[in-house]
Parts: structure tokens; sequence; C-alpha cells
């Protein structure tokens, strides 16, 4: 019997994606990021694709790294293997939008892969921890880097320290999420969201991720300086045009996506 890992469907010029595995806390096995993977980067490269959602199960978005695999590895194979690198490099590297719809656990590398989302709504009882330490481990996808990025660093230590998780409603004041729903709204919310994305032009869409990216990996000059640029190759776009003149005939744009 084949069991899907990741279910796909797609709204509109939204695409959702499930993280569907038998055991409803969705470990990040090696098979499920090699699913992920396949999927996200065949929506990265679909042109009829502007904004991807990504959500788990009702019980977790993902309580982490698989567990199993992590108590037999060794730090040879993990090296000579590249452990995780991978899997990690294919879903944290597209140039779509991505929204994360986070019910319910997401821990450790589901913490992680949440903050892989440009933007991540959470249901009210969604808890958010990077248990990695209780493991004698360290966060290896981003929770040392991205995490003190989104909530700052005295929060970011404290979780990576401790392990201990937040709620739901300290991750939205700390700026980890971008909205607190009731959990059954999550995915809806979501899905929303990436409609209103998903109706603007795919280039400047890309541009925007990209530019507004440059803002955690550069010094504020050099970020300047990409997003000036990238603001100067908008006029090479037709739906540049179409945005501006829309606007000043006072109707909707109609973009051709290049
Ligand atoms: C493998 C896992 C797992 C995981 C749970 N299970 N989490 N298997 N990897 N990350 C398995 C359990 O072993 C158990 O299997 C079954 O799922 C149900 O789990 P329970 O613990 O019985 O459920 P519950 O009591 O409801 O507790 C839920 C939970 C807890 C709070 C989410 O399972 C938990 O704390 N899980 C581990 C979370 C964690 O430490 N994540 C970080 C991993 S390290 P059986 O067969 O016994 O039923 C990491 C590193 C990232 O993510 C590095 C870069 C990617």
């Amino acid at each position: 019997m084949t069991v899907s890992l990741v279910t796909l469907e797609h709204q509109g010029a939204v695409a959702l994606v499930t993280l569907s595995s038998p055991n409803a806390l969705n470990p990040l096995t090696h098979e499920l990021m090699t699913a992920l993977g396949n999927t996200l980067q065949m929506l990265d490269a679909d042109n009829q694709t502007r904004a991807i959602v990504v959500t788990g199960s009702a019980r977790a978005f993902a309580a982490g790294a698989d567990i199993q695999a992590m108590a037999q590895m060794t730090y040879a194979r993990a090296v000579t293997e590249n452990f995780l690198a991978d899997d990690w490099q294919r879903v944290s590297t597209l140039r779509k939008p991505v929204v994360a719809a986070v019910r319910g656990y997401a821990l450790g590398g589901g913490c992680e892969l949440a903050m892989i989302g440009d933007i991540v709504v959470a249901g009210d009882t969604a808890v958010f921890a990077q248990p990695e330490i209780k493991l004698g481990l360290l966060p290896g996808a981003g929770g040392t880097q991205r995490l003190p990025r989104a909530v700052g660093k005295s929060l970011a230590m404290e979780m990576n320290l401790t392990g201990e998780p937040i709620t739901a409603a300290r991750a939205l004041a700390a700026g980890l999420v971008s909205r607190v729903v009731p959990d059954a709204d999550v995915v809806n919310t979501a899905l929303t969201i990436g409609e209103s994305i998903a109706r603007h032009s795919l280039p400047v869409l890309m541009a925007v991720k990209a530019a507004t990216s440059r803002a955690f990996e550069t010094s504020l000059a050099e970020g300047l300086s990409y997003e000036r640029s990238a603001f100067h190759g908008c006029f090479a776009l037709d739906d540049q045009r179409e945005g501006c003149v829309a606007f000043l005939e006072r109707r909707v744009p109609h973009f051709n996506h290049r």
C-alpha cells in the first residue's frame, strides 16, 4: 500500500500542501521531507501557482525531526551524508510566497518548518518550541538563526536553552506569527491570505519576497541597494504599467505575470 505523505489541493492560484503522515504528529522523516520537497519544488516551478499554504494535521503542524532516526545517527554519518541538509535546502529555497498554517504542535523541526513560511498563521491552541536541547541536540534547521531574527535574542535564547514551549498568544506578541485565529479557522485564514497574495503579479511577488528576505540576511545599506534595483526592475514589466494605469482608470488590474 502506498501512503501519500503529502496531499496537494489547488484553490485557483493558491496551492494547499498538507503534511499527512500516518502519525498525526507528522514526525519529519526523510520520506516526509522528500515528499514535501518534491511537492514544493514542483509548485515553485508551476506557472499557475502564485502562493503556497503549508499545513499539518489538527493535532500537529509537525512534532519535529524523526527521533527514531536520530537515535541511530552517528557523527560520521551525519557529516558524510550531510544529515538533513538536502531535505531542508529543498523546502527553504522557494521563490514564491509561503504561508504556514499551524495547528497544534510546532516543535523542533516543526517550528523551524513554520519559520520557512513567509507568513505564519497560528491556531489559538498552537504550541511552538525548540525542544532539541532535551534530546542532547541543538536546533538544526533555523532555530538558532531564524528564531532570533523573528522573536529577538532573549526569547530565542530562552526557547533554545530551556526547550520549553510558548503559546500562540506569546508567539504573536513576539512576532513569530502574524495572526492567531480559532483553530478551526487556521487553514481558511491562510488560504484567504494566499488568495490576497495570488491576485498580484507573480514576478513582483517574487521580487517582494526576495527583497524582504534580504532584510534578514544583509546590512541595511546592502538591503536598500538590493531593494532599489528590484524596484527599478519592475519598470521592465508589463504588469507595472498595467497596475498603475488600472489605478488611474479606476479599474481592477489584469496582470499577465510578465
Ligand atoms: C519520531 C515521534 C516524534 C518525533 C512523537 N513521536 N514525536 N516519533 N519523531 N519527533 C511518536 C512517539 O514516539 C509515539 O510513538 C507517537 O509519536 C505519539 O507520541 P506521544 O509522545 O505518545 O504523544 P503525546 O503524549 O500526545 O505527546 C505529543 C508530543 C510528544 C508532545 C508532540 O510526542 C513529543 O514531545 N514529541 C517530541 C517532540 C520533539 O522533541 N521534537 C523535536 C525533535 S528534534 P509510539 O510508537 O510510541 O506510539 C528536531 C531537530 C530538528 O526536531 C533538526 C532539524 C530538522
